[in-house]
């Protein structure tokens, strides 16, 4: 199903969410892994509003570029873009988890992160 949003990261992530292996993360098959995680629904949010800088590790394949900020957008469509890639390319919610609301993004908007300090909430995660 078209996202008119998605249309700004499908020239990095791809139109079918596998990314570009070892340039940019797929977002199919690991989006669920990661609001699996304790604190990965905030983290995505993050990921979004802040961006992300420094190396990270996707199914055993490390990764070393930058995420753009995408803080112009309203926390409806951040919301709705996060629930556009969680249910995506066979990506589903987790059990128990239900769709972003533009009030969850707010409360990250709040914050004011760096993509550095984005990484390091990443790196708490503890995903594999
Ligand atoms: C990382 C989503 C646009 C390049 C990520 C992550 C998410 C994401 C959820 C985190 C993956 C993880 O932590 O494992 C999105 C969405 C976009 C978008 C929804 C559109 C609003 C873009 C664009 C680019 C890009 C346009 C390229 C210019 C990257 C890179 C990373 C990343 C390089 C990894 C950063 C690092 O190595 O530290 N993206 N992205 N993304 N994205 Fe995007």
């Amino acid at each position: 199903q078209a996202s008119p949003l998605y249309a700004q990261c499908q020239g990095c992530h791809q139109p079918t969410g596998a990314g570009i292996p070892g340039v940019f993360p797929p977002l199919a098959g690991h989006v669920p892994e990661i609001l699996a995680a304790k604190g990965g629904r905030e983290y995505l949010i993050q990921v979004l509003l802040y961006g992300l800088q420094g190396q990270i590790t996707v199914k055993g394949a490390k990764y070393q570029g930058a995420m753009p900020a995408y803080t112009q957008l309203k926390d409806e469509e951040i919301a709705g873009l996060l629930n556009h890639i969680s249910t995506q390319w066979g990506n589903k919610f987790p059990t128990g988890q239900q769709a972003f609301t533009a009030a969850e993004v707010k409360a990250q908007r709040a914050k004011t992160m760096t993509a550095a300090q984005v990484l390091e909430a990443r790196n708490k995660l503890g995903l594999k």
